[in-house]
């Protein structure tokens, strides 16, 4: 199920997540965190950067995964998921790139399931904490509408709408491939603790979609309702299209 945390702006919702994702590192040090890219967990990734520094933490043991990567895309080039992570993840955080797992997305990539990377969280003991934003289409990692509850990690063909969102990072929208190797809607459902952060009222429609029930795969968000422990973070923003009383936590 879904739980509404509504918080002041987007510094006061990164500060929890980033404290939540700390406490988790110092009661189970080698915890299993999935990342996701983005701009919106980019300050929650920069304040629990600093908690590891200020408590000399210890990060030697963690493991990440990351939701997605684009295929096609070299991994050098500053937008691919592998270098996206490695700069906002890996080293803030001062852990071995041994340690982050990111999606292969080989060229010739068609789409289908891609089933090492759900064996290779498995593996690991599954995911103790998933981070998530979401898109204004109501996507989850490149879980596009339509995408099936129970998928595993699968190859995605991207929207245009989130082809044109993307572009920001590119310089014109046919330089943004148009597939993705992503989790699943299936992986990120196993995940023992999910977490959710919008903020804006761009994300507000696909709020409220993610929210409305009954559950359906054309809001992929929506998905998160058969999460055993979901939480949304939200700005007054975010939240403003959906009477979430019932679901709020503090
Ligand atoms: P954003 O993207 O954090 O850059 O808004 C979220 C998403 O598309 O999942």
């Amino acid at each position: 199920m879904v739980k509404v945390k509504i918080l002041p702006d987007k510094e006061h919702a990164s500060e929890e997540v980033a404290q939540m994702m700390h406490d988790l590192i110092v009661e189970k040090p080698n915890a299993v965190i999935g990342v996701a890219t983005g701009s919106t967990p980019e300050l929650a990734y920069d304040l629990l950067a600093e908690k590891i520094k200020e408590h000399n933490t210890d990060v030697s043991q963690l493991q990440f995964f990351a939701l997605d990567e684009y295929i096609a895309l070299p991994w050098d080039h500053p937008e691919s998921y592998h270098a996206v992570i490695n700069r906002t993840v890996t080293v803030p955080l001062g852990v071995d790139p041994s340690q982050v797992h990111v999606p292969e997305a080989p060229d010739d990539a068609t789409e289908g399931p891609i089933r090492y990377y759900d064996e290779q969280i498995e593996a690991a003991g599954g995911i103790d904490l998933q981070l998530l934003g979401i898109g204004r289409n109501g996507h989850i990692g490149f879980n596009e509408p339509g995408t099936p509850f129970e998928s595993p990690t699968h190859v995605g063909r991207l929207t245009e709408m989130t082809r044109q969102d993307n572009s920001r990072f590119f310089d014109s929208v046919e330089e943004v491939p148009p597939l993705a190797v992503t989790q699943g809607i299936g992986t990120i459902l196993k995940s023992r603790k999910a977490i959710l952060m919008a903020f804006g009222e761009a994300k507000a429609d696909a709020i409220r979609d993610s929210l409305a029930e009954p559950p359906a795969e054309q809001r992929p968000g929506s998905g998160l309702q058969l999460h055993s422990d979901c939480v949304f973070y939200l700005d007054e923003a975010a939240a403003a299209k959906v009477d979430c009383e019932e679901l709020k936590v503090d």
